[in-house]
């Protein structure tokens, strides 16, 4: 790939490049790669590449460390999630008809590695681009270390929406991941397009999908794209995604909820309901208290899922009451409630001391206070062999914050 470089400059100027721990970004890859072409030798230990290499290498597992600037590891995406994104639409498309993939906007290219390894055995091209050349050159130093012959790959400098090289039979698939990030910020500078440009781009395709960042407003979402599928990708219990899927049969809303190590646990899915009103149930001692999982209270799926599994509301906010003999429903914890007190120091300590398990505290919308929080410290640490597992979760109500002791199901 013809990636430009900058002028050679002198070997001081490098080699300052090179040793200053300090320089991360673009500019110390440029110039690595400047030195290179110079035979101009670096340890490439030292320098602010390292640590951009460190972090994507926390993002996928490989035997060969891949390369990234810290920005870039930023952006990428971690590999679990994308192999789970990947494989939701491929199992349900014929993908059998795919010649081209097309990935503009590769970033460092975890997502294009993932795609890239899902099809590996077939014979499909892979257009990948980015607009900055130094990320489009890392990317294809990427590929090169995990795929020694990825000779249906090629790799371009350019513009994700210039597809002059692109021909009307090459739209098969395309994905696209536009948003920037740096020091945990979005950023919107010059490389961050327009969300309704990359949609109407993505719909020149026969499939495509797009990542966004978690905070998107999913009801807005469905509302300005109404052809698309909006999936929702909790791992463990952080929300790391929300997917836009185009021209699958599936849905408007989509859940996918993965445990810590990418293994897909659950599923759900459906079309969005209003809340309706519906009367609250008292909770009483003994009662199955059910909480959703944090991607459950993101979707417009809480009505529908509720009514679905015959769950009552109760005073609380996003805390219901279920049937007692009912196992927890997709995407959601159960648990059995033991007592339950206003949030205050005093009765939370006279609970707990008849206790001996460790203690989880959870929150719906209710901040524990610094004296709270000290106060359980040393209960989160207990072990699970001196006694069951309690959880106490905050619960926000119009009357009363409260808290619940509750051991779990
Ligand atoms: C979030 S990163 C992609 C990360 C990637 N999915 C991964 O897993 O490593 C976004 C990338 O989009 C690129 N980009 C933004 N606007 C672009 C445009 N108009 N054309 C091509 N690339 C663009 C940026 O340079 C950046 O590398």
């Amino acid at each position: 790939m013809g990636t430009p470089l900058p002028p050679s400059k002198t070997l001081d100027w490098i080699s300052k490049v090179s040793l200053d721990p300090t320089l991360i970004g673009q500019d110390a890859l440029v110039w690595r790669k400047r030195a290179e072409k110079d035979n101009i030798e670096l340890d490439p230990s030292l320098g602010g590449l390292g640590r951009g290499i460190q972090k994507i290498n926390l993002k996928v597992q490989l035997p060969i460390p891949l390369l990234a600037t810290s920005e870039m590891a930023e952006m990428a995406t971690q590999s679990k999630v994308a192999y789970q994104r990947f494989h939701h639409l491929f199992e349900t498309i014929d993908s059998d008809s795919l010649k081209n993939i097309t990935l503009p906007a590769c970033g460092a290219g975890l997502d294009a590695l993932e795609l890239y390894q899902y099809f590996e055995s077939k014979k499909i091209s892979f257009h990948i681009s980015d607009l900055d050349p130094t990320t489009a050159w890392i990317c294809e130093e990427n590929f090169k270390r995990t795929f020694s012959n990825s000779t249906s790959t090629q790799f371009k400098v350019a513009d994700a929406f210039d597809t002059s090289h692109l021909k009307n039979h090459d739209r098969g698939y395309a994905f696209l991941d536009p948003a920037r990030r740096k020091d945990g910020e979005r950023l919107t500078d010059r490389y961050l397009p327009d969300l309704n440009k990359c949609i109407e781009f993505l719909e020149t395709f026969k499939h495509a999908q797009i990542k966004l960042s978690p905070g998107e407003d999913i009801e807005q979402l469905i509302q300005s794209y109404p052809k698309w599928t909006w999936t929702i990708i909790q791992m463990a219990s952080e929300i790391k995604e929300i997917s836009g899927t185009y021209g699958g049969e599936a849905p408007p809303i989509q859940l996918l909820h993965l445990n810590h190590t990418g293994e897909l646990l659950e599923k759900y899915s459906g079309s969005p309901i209003g809340p309706k009103f519906s009367p609250e149930c008292p909770l009483e001692v003994g009662d199955t208290v059910i909480t959703p999982e944090p991607s459950l209270k993101q979707s417009k799926l809480l009505t529908k899922w509720r009514e679905e599994f015959e769950l009552e509301t109760t005073a609380f906010d996003h805390t219901f009451k279920g049937k007692n003999e009912l196992s927890s429903p997709p995407l959601s914890k159960s648990y059995q409630l033991i007592q339950s007190f206003p949030i205050k120091l005093n009765p939370i300590k006279k609970a707990l001391r008849q206790h001996k398990g460790p203690v989880e505290l959870r929150s719906m919308g209710v901040k524990p206070d610094l004296k709270l929080q000290q106060f359980l410290k040393p209960y989160f640490k207990r072990k699970q062999e001196d006694g069951p597992k309690f959880t106490l979760l905050l619960v926000k109500s119009e009357e009363q914050n409260r808290a619940l002791l509750l051991k779990d199901i």
